[in-house]
């Protein structure tokens, strides 16, 4: 069951947005409110969204229930308090158990996370700040509120974050840390060779997989080094970003981050050629040559391959004829762990799309073909895929 405390504060609004994207994930979901709260919000907004009734009351006890606070945190796999305001997290430092919320905070032992909502001043109030670093060190997880608009006119620190914000948060903090302690390397995006300080050749690759990796294997606990060409997308939380533009300069990143790694995925798609010699200046269209002379650029996953100790190397393949056949002769060329194969001819799969449809292909040729899903989630398959390869997580790392 989820638990969503909810206290007194204007954004107690955005929590009804929350609880229903909670619902819509199939979770049961169970209200608690602050009496404040109900001053913002109908707990019957609660009631409707979620089928069952909004609990205020500390000394109440429905049918089926015997001590109604301990009830809820035993049952409880995760507690988000969203809004929480300077009130409740001062009590909640101070382990105060004035009303329900805050009794059942005290008796829970599962996940718990805040998302403090206020406005900017008492935010920054050395009371609000002592008492939430002291939360974080009881274990609290605590999403930082963001910067704009507040509901009292200012602009600042202090605005409760988006609902599918918070809904992403929780689904990190409650996702299996498999992979802590393993560093893994991801490249993603296209690779950019230039012709002249304007021009360039490049490929239509938006990154969005590798980045959706990246994201993935941060959550599940790993250290990871994202190097990666120009793309549109921020940096996934928890991992740190190594932008590089040309295949030479990702070769030169990787290589260099390659020896501490146990796992390198790369999804990048690097440009095979390059202009033979890059114009120092601008190419004018005076006709004079119209051919473009290229040149091989490295192939950065065989080079690693050659290379390997003990890590353990994901290629992607993006075919359009003869697919797995020419998948499985790259895996053997390269000598990849596993390989992905994209098939650019199946609509929704590939370039720019949310979702993509592939087939994973390991070192005894077994080939798996996945369904189409969106590539937030294919990248938690493949790394469901990957995990067994390697060694155990490392406590503490
Ligand atoms: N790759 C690489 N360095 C290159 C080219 C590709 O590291 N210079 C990696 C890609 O990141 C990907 C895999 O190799 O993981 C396959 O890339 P792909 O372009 O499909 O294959 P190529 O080996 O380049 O073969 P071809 O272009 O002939 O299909």
């Amino acid at each position: 069951m989820y638990l969503v405390g909810v206290t007194g504060g204007i954004a107690a609004y955005k929590t009804a947005e929350l609880v229903r994207l909670f619902v819509r994930e199939k979770k049961e979901v169970q209200v608690v409110m602050t009496p404040g709260a109900a001053h913002f919000v109908s707990p019957l907004t609660f009631h409707t969204l979620t089928g069952r009734p909004a609990l205020l009351d500390q000394f109440q006890v429905s049918p089926g229930e015997r001590v109604r606070h301990i009830d809820l945190a035993s049952s409880a796999r995760v507690f988000v308090i969203a809004p929480a305001t300077a009130n409740t997290i001062g009590k909640m430092a101070a382990g105060i158990a004035d009303n329900l919320l805050t009794a059942v905070y005290l008796a829970a032992r599962c996940p718990v996370v805040l998302a403090p909502s206020m406005n900017e001043q008492m935010y920054l109030h050395p009371a609000v700040q002592e008492n939430l670093a002291r939360l974080r060190t009881h274990g609290c997880l605590v999403i930082d509120p963001a910067e704009g608009e507040q509901a009292c006119g200012i602009s600042g620190k202090g605005r409760a974050p988006e609902p599918a914000q918070i809904a992403e948060f929780v689904r990190s903090a409650l996702r299996e840390k498999d992979y802590r302690g393993l560093r893994v390397l991801v490249t993603a995006g296209p690779t950019r060779e230039p012709l002249d300080p304007v021009r360039f050749i490049s490929n239509r690759s938006t990154g969005l997989m590798g980045y959706a990796l990246a994201r993935a294997l941060a959550r599940r606990g790993a250290g990871v080094a994202l190097v990666s060409g120009p793309t549109a997308l921020p940096c996934p939380d928890g991992a740190e970003l190594v932008p590089v533009e040309t295949a030479r300069q990702m070769h030169a990143a990787v290589l260099e981050r390659f020896a501490g790694c146990d796992l390198v995925i790369k999804a990048a798609a690097v440009a095979d050629y390059r202009p033979s010699a890059a114009a120092e200046q601008k190419i004018k269209k005076d006709g004079a040559k119209t051919a473009l002379e290229l040149q091989l650029n490295p192939d950065i996953l065989e080079e690693l391959g050659r290379r390997k100790s003990e890590q353990i190397l994901v290629g992607f393949a993006m075919e359009t004829e003869r697919a797995k056949e020419h998948a499985r002769e790259k895996l053997r060329r390269k000598n990849l762990d596993l390989i992905v194969l994209n098939d650019l001819t199946v609509p929704g799969a590939g370039f720019g799309s949310l979702t993509n449809q592939v087939c994973i292909i390991d070192r005894k040729g077994r080939a798996e073909d996945l369904p189409m899903m969106s590539k937030e989630s294919l990248a938690h398959q493949i790394l469901d895929r990957i995990r067994p390869l390697l060694p155990p997580s490392r406590p503490g790392g």
